[in-house]
């Protein structure tokens, strides 16, 4: 159905061939009443993915984009921000914030653990008067998931402000904004949202009004927000294609409904790990830190990634390597998105037998037979 190469990385992800035919048109006149009903719809059916009945702004780039937007509206030169570390993305957080101005203090979960409320509440102790806190749903990394409710909880406590690197995981996790008052959140289109690469998107909580900081040219946040109520207030040209991918995409989603949807994507992560496990394979997130979007595990002993990566690839399956300290060490499944377990089951047993070429001792079938168990004990 998507051709030779089944796509399992943790970004860019599987689309939907009504997707594909979205994109596969004559562009739009952006002002035209046409664009702007699609335009419009677009951002109306983002906001549930975030859980926020406030603004939703979607610019043309990548998802450091609207990282960078994001930040912009979450931090004004001069003030202190805490940035939760979690793996490689936090970094992104910590230099954005610096090249702005912000003060960042950093603070560092043991690799494989996220944060919890506990864990927000003694890393905000450490840091002392915060004005933001920051940090990664998902850190695609390390495929560690914190848990934001609670560091919301946490920071709210101090009066601080909450901004969400939801990159690996908006429309894959629930994400609810206003309930628990997380103030600013950022994604991109290609991983969970199933849409090519090139837009970047950010929501705001509900009744949060950004000032303007005047330093920037294109991230001018009111004549964004302006082209945001109607293109026809043009401040940039709207990457129109791909807006019509993510429309027909956001139309997939609400088929599948959002509740169905992170459960799938729950039970598809809980049994690619029971695959991995009984390949004796160890994983890089402990419980309950393990994304529902993205599996990361250490190369066994003796098997090197550049290998891997072709014994999959020859074998019709493509997957991701380590990035930073990682390179090298893991590799990670992406399961996001319209990715389904016919498509895992496909991965599974690819592995088993690049594995097994690549000399690491594998019983055939056996990280098969324990994925289909786990996603039939789920109701799959
Ligand atoms: C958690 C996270 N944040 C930020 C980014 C950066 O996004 P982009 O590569 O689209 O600029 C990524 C990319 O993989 C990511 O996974």
């Amino acid at each position: 159905m998507y051709g030779q190469r089944i796509l399992l990385t943790p970004g860019p992800t599987l689309v939907d061939p009504r997707v594909l035919n979205a994109l596969n048109t004559q562009p739009l006149n952006h002002v035209s009443p046409e664009f702007n009903q699609l335009h419009g719809e677009t951002l109306e059916m983002l906001k549930p993915i975030f859980g926020t009945r406030g603004q939703v702004i979607l610019i043309p780039g990548s998802g450091t984009s609207a990282m960078e937007l994001a930040l912009r509206i979450a931090c004004r030169p001069g003030q202190r921000a805490l940035v939760l570390k979690t793996g490689y993305f936090a970094g992104y957080l910590q230099r954005g914030l610096e090249r702005l101005g912000c003060n960042v203090a950093m603070e560092e979960a043991p690799l494989g653990e996220g944060f919890d409320e506990k864990k927000a509440q003694e890393a905000l102790d450490r840091a002392g008067d915060v004005d933001l806190v920051a940090l990664q749903q998902v850190d695609t990394g390390t495929s560690v998931a914190n848990d934001v409710r609670g560091v919301a909880k946490a920071a709210k406590r101090r009066g601080a402000m909450v901004l969400v690197d939801a990159v690996a995981s908006a429309a894959g996790m629930e994400m609810s904004m206003d309930q628990w008052g997380v103030d600013v959140v950022f994604t991109g289109s290609q991983k969970a949202l199933a849409t090519p690469p090139g837009l970047g998107i950010v929501a705001l909580r509900e009744g949060l009004e950004p000032a303007e900081r005047g330093d920037s040219l294109y991230f001018d946040i009111p004549l964004l927000l302006r082209e945001m109520e109607s293109t026809q207030n043009y401040f940039i040209t709207p990457a129109v294609n791909l807006v019509k991918a993510l429309h027909e995409s956001l139309r997939i989603i609400r088929e599948e409904g959002l509740g169905n949807r992170y459960r799938r994507h729950e039970a598809q992560a809980k049994a690619v790990r029971a695959a991995l496990r009984a390949l004796e394979i160890d994983l890089v997130a402990k419980e309950p830190f393990n994304a529902p979007t993205v599996t990361a595990a250490y190369l066994p002993q003796g098997v090197e990634w550049p290998r891997l990566y072709k014994a999959m690839v020859s074998r019709g399956v493509e997957i991701a390597g380590g990035l930073g300290e990682l390179k090298g060490r893991i590799f990670r499944i992406g399961h996001m998105g319209q990715v389904d377990a016919s498509e895992l089951v496909a991965a599974i047993a690819a592995l088993e037998r690049s594995l097994r070429e690549l000399g690491y001792s594998v019983e055939l079938g056996s990280g098969l037979s324990a994925f289909q168990a786990l996603l039939w004990e789920q109701g799959y």
